[in-house]
């Protein structure tokens, strides 16, 4: 009865975690693509292949619901595997939907014609890929309506944390925060739209200001998931046992894994 998370190196163990606390007697299997991180400034092509490959591996460990930890794979590829490449005892789900949700103050799977909603200047922060998708603007087109949104791509950050260079990660953050203010200097709400970037979430909400409402994701993809599997239950593939995967080199990946979750994680090979 597991469940496969997926992200393009260490970013989705944010989302792991929040899900580990919210269901912690489902077997959670990660998959991080740490050779070939970052995604963000790869083409659609690329991304789409990379994430397929990453998802049939999950499946071979009986995860049949796989969730996309990934902002960049769920921008740039989600759309085209739902439409024509996951069979239909499969599940593949992106990160946006709950985020844009939560925005909108919509309950889950709410498709009613979009309104107007209380927030009107939204700041998004995400990885070059998935802000030229333009995903998060056509995913909030069909909940809300009169929602100005300033996207600023995020060049840099993937790498460091990826590095464990968290001094250069603490000062791109700032400069991509001081850039966006130069475009929308009153942000009421900011989109943390990279599941890399809940490990900078204080030096984000320091560069903005306490009166802005940072968002982001693990906790409100853990919610949405557990909502999702109390619908369907059958969607718990048949794995029994948790691990950690790894294209990059597992003992490498462990340490920095272990650092960010101040808990001991173990990689294996992929
Ligand atoms: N955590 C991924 C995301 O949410 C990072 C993508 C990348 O590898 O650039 O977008």
């Amino acid at each position: 009865m597991a469940v496969g998370i997926f992200d393009s190196g260490l970013g989705g163990l944010t989302v792991l975690d929040a899900v580990a606390e919210r269901l912690p007697d489902v077997p959670l299997v990660y998959f991080g693509d740490s050779a070939h991180a970052p995604y963000g400034v790869r083409d659609a092509d690329d991304i789409f292949n990379l994430t397929t490959a990453a998802v049939e591996r999950l499946w071979a460990e009986g995860c049949n619901l796989v969730i996309l930890a990934c902002n960049t794979a769920s921008a740039a590829a989600l759309r085209r595997m739902q439409e024509s490449w996951i069979p239909s005892d499969k599940r593949v789900l992106g990160v946006f939907v709950p985020l844009i949700e939560a925005l909108t103050e919509r309950q889950w799977g709410d498709n009613s014609p979009p309104r107007e909603v209380a927030v009107k200047h939204v700041a998004l922060f995400a990885t070059p890929a998935t802000v030229s998708s333009r995903a998060f603007q056509r995913e909030l087109a069909f909940r809300a309506i009169g929602v100005d949104v300033e996207a600023q791509a995020c060049g840099g950050v993937v790498d460091a944390i990826e590095d464990g260079d968290m001094i250069l990660a603490d000062a791109l953050v700032r400069s991509h925060v001081d850039a966006l203010k130069r475009k929308m200097p009153a942000p009421e709400a900011a989109i943390l739209g990279c599941t890399h970037y809940p490990l900078m979430q204080p030096v984000f909400q320091e560069a903005l200001g306490a009166d802005v409402n940072v968002y982001s994701q693990a906790n409100l993809v853990a919610e949405s998931l557990a909502d999702y599997l109390e619908r369907h239950p059958n969607m718990l593939g048949s794995g029994t046992r948790s691990c950690f995967l790894t294209t990059g080199d597992p003992a490498r990946v462990s340490t920095r894994a272990t650092q960010f979750l101040r808990r001991k994680i173990e990689f294996e090979a992929a």
